[in-house]
């Protein structure tokens, strides 16, 4: 027998179990429920039928949590998980507010379960369908504008201040990703002149240059002029300055120039760009851009990400395969391929001694805050830009159903990304490469 789904229920919500096998079914989703699947023995039938399948539906109510059948087959899920490691996996569906039996508690208190009492049935049938075909691997095609195309995407403004507090914490424990990068390209010159592109607030760019002993002048551009004026705010000195360009815009070129003349600056030691290349349209013409203001034998150096690279396990209920999907729809969120083309367009841009100094910051080693830490870098932004998506698109059904599905589901992923023998890579890149 084939199947993908047992439903479990007592009869009382029989007419519950018929909508969700008529619902999975429409999908082709194998379903087996009694007494329509029943061949022969009944006792066997079950049997069987829990043995073959992979997912096990409970339609938890008062009355089934006190009925000796569905216990049974409660029980019999439960034990194929215990001999044969999560061999089936059990959905409870919860269609009242009843007290539970004991029983029931005993084998459903560590389970996350679907609440049908608060929305319509209907909608809590769509939200387990596809929990069900996510884990079985059935995907949707998407519906949305998926991102073939870079977009330009300049959204960061420095009032958000959820964003300022993201980009903190990611800071922290990218200084540790860095691994000594900015001192070492450093030691080769007897005084350093840096250039941040995208340099939002400043914190990035400054927490890595200043503490450099022959730092001589940093310059920082930026779109956002908000962003710009904190930066001044918080770093500008008679080393470190801010101004505001869109590296994008026809007159960049021309602007930089401006701004170099003011600086008394020819070129620079070292150019620095930290999470940009993802954001805009065309990569190729700012490392050109960047080669051309790099003194010979100057640095560039480049993190940026590459969602290819992300990895989650277990990820049983491919939750996190759902999440980073989403983002890649999510304009905001940048072009989550972005990391794989830049050392091609390095070589095109003419660099040598191209290295890609670090591939991946994962969860092994890091302790519980820095495991918090990077979930919230990684996770909060993706709903926020869900939001975001819903917003500029609000008759699109497919972003409103994203965006909840992630406030649904972050608990539930935080708490699996919480557990110390949970392991995440994240698809950072770190590339130096010289003039
Ligand atoms: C994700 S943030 C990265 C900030 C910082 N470099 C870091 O690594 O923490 C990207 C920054 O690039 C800026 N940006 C995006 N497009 C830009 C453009 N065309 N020209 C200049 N800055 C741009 C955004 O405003 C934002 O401040």
């Amino acid at each position: 027998m084939d199947l993908d789904v047992f439903i479990s229920y007592e009869h009382s919500s029989k007419s519950i179990a018929d909508s969700i096998v008529s619902s999975f079914e429409r999908d082709k989703i194998r379903c087996w429920y009694a007494p329509r699947d029943v061949i022969g023995d009944y006792a066997t039938s079950i049997v069987e039928a829990i043995e073959s399948a992979r997912i096990f539906i409970l339609v938890l109510s008062g009355e089934s949590s006190n009925s000796p059948h569905v216990l049974n087959e409660v029980e019999m899920a439960y034990k194929k998980n215990i001999e044969q490691s999560q061999a089936i996996t059990i959905i409870p569906f919860k269609v009242s507010n009843d007290e539970l039996s004991r029983a029931m508690e005993y084998y459903i208190k560590r389970i996350h379960w679907i609440d049908a009492t608060t929305s319509s049935l209907e909608t809590a049938i769509a939200d387990l369908k596809n929990k069900v075909k996510r884990i079985i691997g059935i995907e949707d095609a998407p519906v949305a504008q998926s991102q073939p195309e870079r977009t330009q995407n300049k959204y960061f403004t420095a009032d958000d201040k959820k964003e300022v507090m993201r980009l903190k914490t990611q800071e922290k424990i990218l200084q540790a990703f860095d691994g000594g990068i900015y001192e070492k390209a450093a030691e080769e010159f007897g005084s350093v002149c840096a250039l941040d592109i995208g340099s939002n607030c400043g914190d990035n760019f400054y927490n890595r240059f200043a503490p450099l002993k022959n730092l001589e002048k940093a310059v920082g551009i930026e779109y956002d002029a908000a962003a710009v004026r904190e930066a001044n705010k918080r770093y500008g000195s008679d080393k470190f300055v801010f101004f505001q360009a869109d590296v994008e815009a026809e007159d960049f070129a021309e602007k930089l120039d401006d701004i170099l003349n003011e600086q008394g600056i020819q070129a620079f030691d070292i150019i620095n760009i930290s999470m940009l290349l993802l954001h805009i349209k065309k990569p190729y013409n700012l490392l050109k851009t960047a080669r051309k203001l790099l003194k010979r034998g100057g640095y560039l150096i480049i993190r940026d990400i590459d969602d290819g690279y992300n990895v989650a396990y277990p990820d049983n209920e491919k939750l996190f395969k759902q999440a980073i999907r989403y983002c890649s729809e999510s304009e905001f969120s940048g072009y989550r391929e972005s990391g794989r083309e830049i050392y091609t367009t390095l070589k095109d841009t003419g660099f040598r001694d191209i290295k890609l100094e670090k591939l991946g910051l994962s969860t092994v080693e890091m302790d519980y805050d820095e495991r918090e830490a990077l979930f919230d870098t990684y996770f909060s932004f993706i709903g926020d830009d869900l939001k975001l998506m819903c917003k500029k698109y609000p008759d699109s059904e497919h972003f409103a159903t994203a965006y909840k599905w992630m406030v649904d589901h972050y608990d539930q992923m935080e708490s699996e990304f919480m557990r110390d023998d949970f392991f995440f890579t994240l698809g950072f890149m770190l590339f130096s490469a010289r003039k």
